[in-house]
């Protein structure tokens, strides 16, 4: 018997049965956080298999199986996860030729992929070409002269989804709003028309389908009806607007429960959408990362002392910015809590700080904590998305350790780097 860790959003996370090995600890399915940083050390990621497993499974549920579920690359690109997420089913959202690299080198069929950005270069078009994606999802005009250039260099015709920026508000922070006019995002739909008529002239391309993506972390329905709404109406202005499309592309952006705030019902947002996409014979296809993985992670990070200044008291642990940059970047909250049970005595409204030289350098501020002293570790919940995959070396910090738990066996997905990596592309000009 364990108890769910109350500051997760998956079950996967839970606390040991009072009177067994690891009571009152948290675990990762059958292994516990202690054990693995005996192992691997910290600051650690550590993500649960059976979570991803039970994210894609609700979202086939909702969707239904002719849904095309692209998982977004960018919020945890490592190769175990990809091939994880490929095993349910799933397809991939790219945004870069290195995503692309990534795909090859896990050995992973694009087929079931699009790729997107708002800035693609040549190699990156031909590269996604080659690898035989099921659409680009065009963003700027100045594509399109590219994708028919690749198209008459490869000789095949080149299937498009135009991205619209539906001018909907997402209800999340400007930093991950995509989809409001003034976000570089998308074509507004005041010049759609003319790159609609643009990509029909052009023998290469092919229009498929229509895209949107709103931002990330969306907790409500109506943002996904709204912006469906407006791309239908688009649609429904010309014959040219709609003849071939057979995909729409909602995007991704569904909430997980970190924060204010509950996770996105997702099943809501399928049973709001299926029924007008399924009149249009419009086939879903789905962009999300962090509904994906976000939950299915933590970050272990160890206690290396404590400070009082200013009136604020700080807790220095051993993960920074450079590991997981999202509070410093979104003001994002990430539950935090003792890997062990909580030590007696009153709790304290801390700042919890990394090492880097760096004011925004912290994981939590005024965050009530029980008692801790160095050498404590701390889980931060709701690490598996935008977590690793923007880590970086900032202040000459490897980029952590990530182990991938199944059941009781845990495995090393991305060994911690070393010193040398760090250094190996420098060129030393006093060398010979
Ligand atoms: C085009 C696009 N699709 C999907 C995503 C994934 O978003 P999320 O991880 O919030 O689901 C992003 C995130 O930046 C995006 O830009």
């Amino acid at each position: 018997m364990t108890t769910p860790c109350p500051e997760s959003g998956s079950t996967a996370f839970h606390r040991g049965h009072p009177g067994a090995v690891g009571a009152g600890e948290v675990w990762c399915e059958g292994v516990r956080l202690t054990e693995l940083v005996d192992r691997f050390g910290t600051p650690l990621y550590v993500y649960s298999g059976a979570a991803i497993d039970d994210r894609a499974a609700r979202l086939r549920a909702a969707f239904g199986e002719d849904a095309v579920i692209c998982y977004a690359v960018k919020a945890n690109s490592n190769l175990s996860l990809l091939r994880r997420l490929a095993a349910q089913g799933l397809g991939f959202d790219l945004v870069s030729g290195g995503e692309i690299e990534r795909l090859a080198a896990a050995n992973l069929s694009a087929a079931q992929g699009v790729f997107a950005g708002v800035g693609k270069e040549p190699w990156e078009i031909e590269a996604a070409v080659a690898a035989g994606i099921l659409f680009f999802n065009v963003e700027s005009e100045h594509e399109l002269p590219l994708l028919a250039a690749a198209a008459r260099a490869t000789g095949r015709t080149i299937p498009v989804a135009l991205r619209l920026n539906p001018n909907v508000a997402a209800g999340t922070h400007a930093y991950i709003t995509t989809g409001k006019s003034e976000n570089k995002f998308g074509i507004a739909l005041a010049r759609a028309a003319e790159v609609v008529r643009a990509i029909v002239d052009e023998p290469g391309l092919e229009l498929r389908g229509y895209h949107v993506h709103l931002g990330s972390q969306l907790r409500s329905v109506q943002p996904y009806v709204d912006a469906l709404d407006r791309v239908a109406a688009f649609a429904d202005a010309d014959p040219r607007h709609r003849d071939g499309v057979t995909h729409y592309d909602l995007g991704g952006g569904f909430g997980i429960s970190y924060g204010e705030g509950l996770e996105l019902d997702v099943a809501a947002v399928a049973e709001q959408l299926l029924p007008r996409l399924e009149d249009r014979g419009w086939t879903p296809v789905l962009e999300p990362g962090r509904y994906l993985v976000g939950d299915a992670g933590v970050l272990v990070t160890r206690v290396l002392g404590g400070k009082q200044q200013g009136g604020t008291e700080f807790v220095l642990v051993d993960a920074a910015m450079n590991d997981l940059l999202r509070p410093a970047l979104y003001q994002a909250d990430h539950p935090i809590a003792p890997v062990a049970p909580a030590r007696a005595g009153p709790s304290r409204r801390v700042d919890v700080v990394g090492p880097v030289c760096e004011t925004g350098d912290f994981l939590a501020r005024g965050r009530e904590l029980p008692p801790l002293a160095a050498g404590d570790l701390l889980a931060v919940f709701g690490a598996g998305a935008y977590g690793a995959s923007m880590a970086s070396n900032y202040n000459s910090r490897r980029r952590p350790a990530e182990v991938l738990v199944d059941g009781g066996t845990a495995r090393l997905i991305r060994r911690r780097e070393s010193f040398t990596q760090l250094f190996q592309n420098e060129v030393d000009l006093d060398e010979d």
